[in-house]
């Protein structure tokens, strides 16, 4: 195992799950660990991340210095090499380099072994080390940066100034390998699918014969989660799926078709649409739209748990699909930090007395999906695009009608079909439609026509905290748009979506 410790950086992820992908499972650990606690975990390898601070800040980040002397291989990165430099040497401020700079390599040493003379790596950083003592060999340097990359074998620990997770640094995949391969000699024994039947093991002895209720969306996380916990106890789990009336066309049979084919006993499903279409009426806010629905799925939700709980008084547990991005805080300042939008997801454990369970909570969405697979669970839901909690209600702009949902979904139907038909589905991340709610002059057969706008939305990302639009072919475009005006009565305009995020988000509201 390597511990990755956080010291906020931005690609706290990317660091952990790079790791995996090589076969060696890794955990995020907060920097105030101690070193004993790291002692008694026995990792292979420790990781420093970068993180935003200066180490000479107030309150900036810090480590207990005992960790330089467990003996456990140290790959430092960013501002993690600058806590080695303030350690044992020194770190000059004000020194800013920001992009893609050009790394000269002297010596490759063991942590660059397999590096050409020169590489393109990523830099983000505005102090930089200097002073290290002579049992630090100098590796690499960029024009601005002298300590690009050093190494101390003796004492095990290797620091790199760039950013050798992210995509840009050409070769940031080699030092990973020769960290854990070479320096720190970590087995290559991680797979999500090898940890199946532990996992059902931990399920059952939590639970014993107590009872699980879930709420069930359909959506890749939580029914990955209930089927595990189904593995476990048998009958003993309950799901809850709420139709708030914005899912999509054939959502609700397909969910409960799903759940009933993994031969789930107690599945209930809620049509609560009159109530939520009730509350959202006159409403324009995005915000309020949101939290609006927010609240009212909570509402419904804890209603049925009490009417379940006084039948079933076994029911103890409240299954949760998170997995470990939505649980791992990235340390960024995120009380200053400007909120975009209030994302709705059924967090309600406080209230409800009910012990947690979050089976896939130390997993990322790639290693979900891939134990999702090896427990048989449909494709279509396995790989399903991920789909907002408000649903339809916040892709329809402006105040959510009956009619306006029902070509909305017509419209989202055919499109999703065509994409699946031409192999692009799987090719996106997430594709959709969205309803402006404005009129548009056009004209079929021979008569004028006044009618609603449909944009189409899909992109490609790694983790929607970034997305490009998707290159869809003209002919599928074409054919898509000619396709929902001419079935789709009430839409007269197809547009397609050409945003990138940032600036623009993926959804609309
Ligand atoms: P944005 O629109 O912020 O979306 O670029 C990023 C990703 O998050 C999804 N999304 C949500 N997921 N509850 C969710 O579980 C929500 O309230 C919610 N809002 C947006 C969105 O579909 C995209 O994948």
């Amino acid at each position: 195992m390597i511990l990755v410790i956080n010291f906020g950086s931005q690609y706290i992820h990317i660091i952990t799950r790079r790791v995996r992908e090589l076969g060696v499972y890794s955990e995020i650990v907060s920097n105030d660990i101690k070193a004993s606690e790291i002692k008694k975990l026995n990792p292979d390898g420790i990781i420093f991340s970068g993180g935003p601070a200066s180490v000479y800040d107030k309150g900036s980040p810090q480590i207990d210095k005992n960790i330089f002397k467990l003996n456990i291989p140290i790959l430092a990165v960013c501002y993690g090499l600058q806590l080695v430099g303030k350690q044992f040497g020194k770190v000059k401020p004000g020194i800013k380099e920001f992009g893609k700079k050009l790394l000269e390599i002297k010596k490759t040493g063991k942590i660059l072994k397999g590096f050409s003379k020169k590489e393109q790596v990523w830099m983000s950083h505005g102090d930089v080390v200097t002073n290290l003592p002579k049992s630090f060999d100098l590796l690499a340097s960029t024009d601005t940066c002298k300590t690009g990359a050093v190494e101390n074998n003796k004492a095990k620990i290797y620091g790199v100034q760039f950013h050798p997770e992210v995509f840009h640094t050409t070769n940031g995949m080699k030092i990973y390998k020769n960290f854990l391969f070479d320096i720190c000699k970590a087995k290559k024994d991680w797979r999500i699918s090898n940890v199946k039947d532990d996992l059902i093991k931990e399920i059952k002895k939590e639970i014993k014969d107590e009872s699980v209720i879930m709420g069930a969306s359909g959506g890749v996380d939580s029914s990955v989660a209930a089927v595990l916990i189904h593995k476990a106890i048998k009958d003993n789990i309950y799901c809850v799926f709420i139709d708030h009336g914005f899912i999509r066309k054939n959502e609700a049979e397909e969910v409960r078709n799903s759940f009933k084919k993994s031969k789930f006993k107690h599945f209930y499903q809620i049509d609560a649409s009159k109530i939520f279409l009730s509350k959202l009426k006159g409403i324009l806010d995005p915000e309020e739209k949101r939290k609006i629905i927010g609240h009212t799925f909570i509402e419904v939700f804890e209603r049925k748990v009490k009417d379940l709980e006084r039948k079933f008084p076994k029911i103890k547990f409240l299954g949760q699909g998170t997995i470990y991005p939505d649980r791992i805080e990235t340390a960024q300042p995120s009380k200053q930090a400007d909120k975009i939008k209030s994302h709705h997801n059924v967090t309600l454990p406080e209230k409800m007395k009910l012990k947690v369970i979050e089976p896939l909570k130390e997993f990322y969405k790639d290693e979900v999906r891939e134990l999702g697979l090896e427990l048989k669970i449909p494709k279509e839901i396995v790989f399903r695009h991920p789909f907002p909690g408000p649903g339809l209600a916040i892709r329809i702009l402006g105040e959510v009608t009956k009619e306006r949902l029902e070509i909305l979904r017509n419209a989202d139907y055919i499109y999703i079909e065509e994409l699946k038909k031409s192999g692009y589905y799987n090719k996106t991340w997430q594709a959709f439609a969205a309803l402006i709610p404005l009129k548009t002059v056009g004209v079929m057969g021979d008569a004028r026509t006044y009618e609603y706008i449909i944009s189409l939305r899909a992109v490609t990302s790694k983790d929607a905290m970034t997305a490009d639009w998707a290159k869809l072919p003209d002919e599928l475009l074409e054919k898509i748009s000619s396709r929902i005006i001419n079935e789709v009565k009430g839409v007269n305009r197809v547009l397609y979506d050409i945003s990138q995020k940032p600036p623009a988000t993926i959804e609309y509201e």
